[in-house]
């Protein structure tokens, strides 16, 4: 067994490090404050090739693998969970199923220019009336010769407005549920498909979540992910290795209130010493230091099974439960060794603890991956 990263995921962490430091960090405040996904940070991100990470080179990708992609997430979100997410949601929720089910021409046509920067993906699931219930969508799509009419909506879509293209779930055969779903590629410029309304949130709020509206959507027939029926299959298959991007998130984001709770425990004097002197805090820093560890050690073992094509749902459900609960038991103990100022704009780790809150929700709340979890072992 060798817990040590090879040269290649060094150097891509490296290289991620020194964009979101230089590139991202200093705009993540002003951006979570006006709400405004920075569409210049996404090119940057196409020209450092961190659009395609894992998809081969033949389909605009860097080759690399789901291991790099993690760290690529971690690494931005250590300084803005937007940033992590944005990237998460192209690649995992929107590239992932194309490269997985899609035909040669889809993979050309599609996830060659997600991969190489030039257009972003979106994953469209969840509907006003089915959450956790997935299953439950109500989104139709009738085959009408040559083209499918779409009619419905997805709502919590992420890189929703910005997106070019999605992937998006929809029934074929309303009367049977999960064997009546299929998935879709839906380009933003189809007739028939909007952009609704713009969420307002307490975190992630360079990430824009908007809802999509389908009304009498035409979809060439071609634009069909695998086979009618296919499409729960799909959405779950998706889902197992997206959970694990959000447990990425969820590291950067719990390193990045670690990271500033030190330094600050260091540097705040009280009493005459500084705070960390106090084992109240510093065995604070030390549980957290703990958590954050063997979150990322969980994450990057369902990222190591997913790359050696071994199963990883289970494991990548584990990791978005701990990571996510890790994320936010750090970012609010980081606030509390902020005291006072923790609580205000001037740190950053109140947008941590804000950001930090979806990781226990989306992609499955925490109450899913135990579904999930528990499901496994007992099946
Ligand atoms: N892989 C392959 N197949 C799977 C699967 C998986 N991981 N999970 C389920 N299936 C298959 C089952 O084998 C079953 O197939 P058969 O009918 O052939 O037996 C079929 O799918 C139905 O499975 P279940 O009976 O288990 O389905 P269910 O209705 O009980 O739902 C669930 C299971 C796990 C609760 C699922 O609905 C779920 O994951 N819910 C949460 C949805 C979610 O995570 N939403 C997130 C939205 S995306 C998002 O958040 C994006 C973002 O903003 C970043």
């Amino acid at each position: 067994m060798n817990f040590k990263l090879s040269e290649e995921h060094e150097m891509i962490r490296k290289m991620v490090r020194d964009f979101a430091e230089n590139e991202v960090a200093p705009t993540a405040a002003e951006r979570d404050e006006e709400e405004r996904f920075d569409r210049e940070i996404f090119d940057k991100m196409a020209e450092l090739g961190l659009t395609g990470i894992p998809w081969p080179e033949e389909y605009g990708g860097i080759g690399s693998d789901y291991l790099a992609y993690c760290i690529a997430v971690e690494e931005l979100s250590r300084v803005c969970a937007s940033t992590g997410v944005t990237l998460s949601a192209h690649t995992s929720l929107a590239g992932w199923p194309i490269f997985k089910f899609g035909s040669e021409e889809q993979k050309q046509k599609y996830l060659r220019p997600m991969a190489e920067g030039k257009k972003i993906g979106g994953y469209g699931l969840t509907e006003p009336g089915s959450g956790s219930d997935a299953g439950g969508m109500r989104t139709t799509a009738r085959l009408e010769g040559d083209h499918y009419v779409l009619n419905g909506s997805k709502i919590f879509i992420t890189n929703g407005g910005v997106a070019d293209i999605y992937v998006v779930f929809a029934l074929t055969d309303p009367s049977s549920k999960h064997k009546g779903t299929s998935a879709f590629i839906i380009e933003s410029d189809f007739k028939g498909f909007s952009v609704g309304k713009k969420e307002k949130k307490l975190g992630i709020r360079s990430s824009p979540t908007t809802e999509i509206i389908f009304e009498d959507c035409i979809v060439p027939k071609e634009n069909l992910l695998g086979e009618e029926g296919d499409g729960f299959k799909i959405a779950m298959m998706t889902l197992d290795g997206g959970r694990n991007g959000i447990a990425a998130q969820a590291v950067g984001i719990a390193q990045g209130a670690l990271d500033a709770a030190v330094a600050y425990a260091k540097e705040r004097h009280q009493f005459g010493k500084p705070i960390v002197a106090n084992q109240g805090v510093s065995f604070k820093l030390a549980d957290m230091a703990t958590n954050v560890e063997a979150s990322r050690l969980l994450t990057y073992q369902a990222a190591w099974l997913e790359s050696n094509g071994l199963p990883y749902g289970k494991e990548s459900a584990m990791s978005k439960l701990f990571a996510g609960d890790t994320a936010m038991k750090v970012t609010t103990e980081a606030v509390q060794v902020f005291g006072g100022y923790g609580y205000t704009k001037d740190y950053p780790v109140e947008r941590f603890m804000r950001d930090a809150k979806i990781t226990q929700i989306y992609e499955g709340t925490q109450e899913i991956q135990r579904l999930v979890i528990s499901r496994m072992l007992t099946k």
